[in-house]
């Protein structure tokens, strides 16, 4: 879905080549080794398509070269509103476009922060609808209020379907830390004082589960975010303040379309009953060994 925001109209072979790099890239970020030489540029050495850095390189520039492709083409064929149409067209104060460096780095952002992010958060959805009979028939009872014509953007204001996704996000944030800060003035903070310089990382899951803003907190329970709004101080999946996610909105309204959706044409089951514990993939906190579902029935339900 990224891919379609980002580059427009469904591509076949193109996007299969795209996102199938894409993936591979991402997991190079599940070991240790990698995510370390990323934070110690000294190990930055390129020594061959064998070793870290040299595969890191390797990888990258095959998505490079992908992309530059797309982007040569579609500066001939100008069309629609996606995102790489946008970057093609945009110019500053004085009329000049962005570099093709400069576009593939966005692409690259684009891509690379709203993918893994969404689709562990949508499996962690699924996994928790799937493991709470009370919520799925609560979801489902709402769900039943809306028919192939219902308008997305009523469908996304839906309250319950709004609280499951909020919740999930709470629970298990596929984010775990915002970006550092680092103090351009010292500040006096909850008793500690804090020298300019230093770098602060806010933890997204210990403010999640800080038993003061959500008792019980390791139970999933929709119903908290209809009994009461949390303030951006209490749920930040997004982080906050200017630099929170630039995909938030993006990402809740297609969260809630695709459990919609896929919820109004399939019933599904777990395919293994036992709890789905977290663990780290790239750089988010994904479901161990996936969520893997079964069908049990199939429905027409084809939205406009
Ligand atoms: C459920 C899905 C997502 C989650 C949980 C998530 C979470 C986050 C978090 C925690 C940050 C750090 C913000 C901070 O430190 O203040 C972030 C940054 C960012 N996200 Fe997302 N994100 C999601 C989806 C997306 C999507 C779909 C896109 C793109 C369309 C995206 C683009 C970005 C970008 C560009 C930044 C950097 C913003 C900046 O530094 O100014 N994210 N995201």
């Amino acid at each position: 879905m990224i891919l379609r925001a980002v580059f427009g109209i469904n591509k076949g072979v193109y996007y299969n080549e795209l996102g199938k790099r894409f993936s591979q890239f991402l997991d190079l970020f599940n070991s240790p080794i990698y995510t370390t030489t990323l934070f110690l540029p000294f190990l930055q050495k390129n020594l061959g398509k064998w070793s870290p850095w040299g595969n890191f390189k390797y990888q990258q520039q095959a998505i490079y070269t992908l992309l530059e492709q797309e982007i040569e083409q579609r500066k001939e064929v100008k069309n629609g509103e996606d995102i790489l149409s946008l970057l093609l067209s945009a110019t500053d104060e004085e009329g000049h476009h962005l570099s093709k460096a400069e576009i593939m780095d966005e692409l690259v952002t684009l891509l690379f922060a709203g993918h893994e992010t969404t689709a562990s958060s949508l499996a962690w959805a699924f996994y928790w609808v799937h493991s709470q009979p009370e919520v799925y028939h609560n979801l489902m009872d709402e769900l039943a209020t809306i028919n192939p014509e219902t308008d997305p953007t009523e469908i996304a204001k839906l309250p319950y379907l709004s609280a499951v996704v909020s919740e999930s996000l709470r629970i298990y944030p596929s984010v775990i830390f915002a970006f550092g800060r680092t103090l351009k003035t010292p500040l006096e903070f909850m008793g500690y004082a804090l020298e300019k310089g230093l770098t602060l990382v806010p933890s997204i899951y210990l403010v999640h589960h800080h038993p003061d803003i959500y008792p019980d907190s390791k139970k999933f329970k929709p119903e908290r975010f209809l009994e009461r709004q949390f303030s951006p101080y209490e749920f930040i999946p997004f982080a906050g303040s200017n630099r929170r996610c630039l995909g938030y909105a993006l990402a809740l309204y297609e969260m809630k379309l695709v459990l919609a959706t896929v919820l109004k044409q399939v019933d599904l089951t777990l395919a293994n009953p036992r709890p789905i514990l977290p663990v780290r993939r790239g750089f988010t906190l994904s479901p161990s060994g996936g969520v893997k579902m079964k069908i049990a029935n199939k429905y027409q339900f084809i939205h406009r």
